[in-house]
């Protein structure tokens, strides 16, 4: 074969595997929507669950003090701005019209009652996690919201992340349909620290690294983010990391509790808001689920690794 014919050859090969490829990434994802016959959510546990996830610190505009879950102030990101909509139950401009299941591919499939992709800034990807029983639950407690009849604006997004069907790559790159899967050979507190930190507490989202895409990198969770929301640098909170700095479980709990650091300062940034609307409210027991989880992440060798303990 000549140098010509050759190249050919290859560039072809090429062209045809990038079209599969483009195709892969881009064929719409065929997903199974939650079964929730013979659940019945609970108001409390919901509004509980909502106060965990930092439904309220995202959805309320904080900056100019708007009614609750009408919608959240600008967030920005290397992808442009977003502005989280109006949750409340105005029919309008809220989600009253909405069912429990199309609340459930929102939250767990990231995906909206037309059938377009939401942006992984709604963290479905660590909302996804939770039980039916918990979306349920969920889903009860925003049914008591009054309605706001505010319209939220448009996201400002730079090219060519305005389109949406471009996220079907994203979710079949990072995204994983999972419910929490408890590690038998760690405790129960533990679990419960693990579950809330990787999924409704989002902990793991802020403080761990991302790629260039926005995907998270979790070989080195908990290790910090340079590109935190608006820009922020996130701190690394491995084990490695906190006693380095001489922080113990119980001044996680105490910092979570209250917004204050083992020196007397206050957090700053959005560590504050994860406080002020969300951990603050958590009850002492799942506070110390959350510092013992935390607590058990090493970072060595250049990757985050769980100590194993022997104790159930
Ligand atoms: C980090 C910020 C953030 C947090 C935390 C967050 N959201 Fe959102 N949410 C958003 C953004 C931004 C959007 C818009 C996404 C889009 O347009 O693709 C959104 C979209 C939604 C939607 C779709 C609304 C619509 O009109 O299409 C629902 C429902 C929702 N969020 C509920 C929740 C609930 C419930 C929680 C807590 C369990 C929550 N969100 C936590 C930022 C957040
Ligand atoms: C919205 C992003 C975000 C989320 C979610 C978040 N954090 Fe943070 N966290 C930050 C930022 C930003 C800082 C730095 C704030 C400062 O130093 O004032 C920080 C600081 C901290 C620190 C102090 C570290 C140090 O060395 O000073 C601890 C501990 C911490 N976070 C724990 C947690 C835990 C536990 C969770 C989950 C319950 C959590 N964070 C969720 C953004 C976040």
């Amino acid at each position: 074969m000549n140098i010509k014919k050759t190249f050919l050859a290859v560039a072809s090969i090429g062209a045809v595997s990038g079209l599969g490829l483009a195709t892969y990434l881009f064929w719409p994802i065929s997903y199974q929507q939650r079964d929730f016959a013979g659940i019945e959510g609970d108001v409390s546990r919901g509004a509980y669950l909502a106060r965990a996830s930092g439904c309220f610190a995202c959805h309320t505009n904080a900056k100019t003090k708007g009614p609750v879950l009408a919608g959240g102030g600008p967030l920005k990101t290397p992808f442009g701005t977003f502005y989280a909509p109006n949750i409340t139950t105005d029919k309008k401009n809220g989600i009253g019209n909405w069912s429990l299941t199309d609340f459930s591919n929102a939250l767990t499939h990231g995906i909206n009652p037309k059938g377009e992709n939401y942006y992984p800034v709604f963290l479905y990807p660590n909302y996804t996690s939770l039980s039916n029983q918990d979306i349920a639950d969920l889903w009860a407690a925003f049914q008591t919201v009054p309605p706001v009849d505010i319209k939220v604006p448009e996201h400002d997004l730079k090219f060519p992340f305005q389109y949406r069907f471009l996220l079907t790559a994203w979710k079949k790159l990072f995204f994983k349909d999972e419910r929490y899967k408890p590690n038998p050979e760690m405790s129960k507190e533990w679990n419960r620290g693990a579950f809330l930190a990787k999924g409704p507490t989002h902990c793991a989202a802020c403080h761990t690294p991302q790629n260039l895409l926005g995907g998270k990198d979790y070989g080195h969770e908990l290790n910090g983010n340079a590109n935190g929301p608006d820009g922020e640098k996130v701190p690394p909170i491995t084990a490695t990391a906190l006693l380095k700095n001489k922080w113990t479980k119980k001044d996680i709990v105490f910092a979570l509790r209250t917004g204050t650091k083992p020196d007397g300062d206050a957090f700053g940034g959005s560590m504050g808001e994860v406080v002020t609307d969300g951990t603050s409210y958590l009850s002492d027991q799942d506070l110390s689920a959350i510092a013992e989880y935390v607590m058990s992440v090493e970072h060595k060798n250049g990757k985050s690794v769980v100590k194993v303990k022997t104790q159930k």
